[in-house]
């Protein structure tokens, strides 16, 4: 069993970006630059929001951070997007979610501009990637491809089970893994909480994506010998012998499943890691002009 390590992998990645951006700063070409929007002070944002900040500081990009209060206006937050839309100084942005009840998420969304939104979870951006065209891949899907390519898993041909079905994990992964290239070219099944057989399903799989957000869900006795496990899930759990109270737990039960596999991702330390360096994977692309010309 080899474990894949995702801290590691995303230090390879951010130490390459970096090398990257002191060529551009040498030749004195425009810094990327990212941005993101804050509303409120939820402690999850808070703590994600300042990891993409100092994600960037890390590898030399330019960040900006714009903050409103819980109260402000669905009309104050678009006309905010608009205005970084037409910043030509942005490559990226983000508008952190979740966003207070009385904001759609959806009109937010729909309002950055395709090429700025670094974050893929613009409708154009999803249909251009449902269809194999250059597109922004969100944070988790991109962060799972890259770890399978990085660790040379063979994924053609492959029965993949990817349970779970959201829009920002289940559903992108299981078009990607379908689509013609490598990683891809698999078999896929989508499993999710009203899909039958479930166990029998998981043990014809090669390669299990755990992304239900169920803590433990996925047990020994559902994995056959020598698969891939990778395991998406992040709940917090109560815990006494942390400083926080509380630690991520998994998808997977790793004590019973690791043993089976051929490679498996931890929590935390596997998948998290790779999220916020995929960000940092767009903004470059992005400020390369490298998804839309
Ligand atoms: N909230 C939790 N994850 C994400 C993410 O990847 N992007 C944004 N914008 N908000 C989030």
């Amino acid at each position: 069993m080899q474990l894949i390590d995702g801290k590691q992998t995303s230090k390879e990645v951010r130490m390459e970006i970096a090398a990257e951006v002191a060529k551009l700063k040498e030749a004195g070409a425009k810094i990327p630059h990212l941005a993101a929007i804050l509303v409120g002070h939820d402690g999850g944002s808070e703590s994600y929001v300042a990891g993409k900040i100092r994600a960037c500081e890390e590898v030399g990009f330019k960040s900006s951070l714009i903050r409103f209060e819980d109260d402000v206006t669905e009309e104050e937050l678009i006309n905010k997007v608009k205005e970084m839309n037409n910043d030509a100084d942005v490559d990226g942005f983000i508008v952190q979610l979740p966003l207070p009840k009385h904001i759609s998420e959806d009109k937010v969304n729909e309002t950055i501009d395709p090429r700025k939104d670094v974050d893929g979870f613009h409708p154009v951006n999803v249909g251009r990637m449902t269809i194999g065209m250059p597109a922004f891949i969100s944070a988790t899907p991109q962060g799972i491809m890259e770890l399978l390519k990085r660790y040379q898993i063979d994924t053609k041909g492959k029965h993949c089970v990817v349970i779970g079905r959201s829009n920002i994990v289940g559903r992108p992964m299981s078009v990607l893994l379908s689509q013609k290239g490598n990683p891809g070219d698999a078999t896929v099944t989508v499993c999710h909480s009203r899909t039958a057989n479930l166990k029998e399903i998981c043990l014809q799989a090669d390669i299990i994506i755990a992304a239900i957000g169920s803590p433990g869900f996925v047990k020994g006795d559902m994995v056959k010998e020598g698969a891939v496990v990778i395991d998406v899930g992040t709940t917090r759990v109560p815990a006494t012998d942390t400083k926080s109270g509380w630690r991520l737990k998994g998808d997977v039960l790793f004590d019973e499943v690791a043993p089976k596999c051929s490679f498996i991702t931890p929590v935390p330390g596997g998948v998290g890691p790779m999220t916020i360096t995929s960000l940092i994977i767009n903004t470059l692309k992005s400020a390369k002009k490298e998804i839309y010309q």
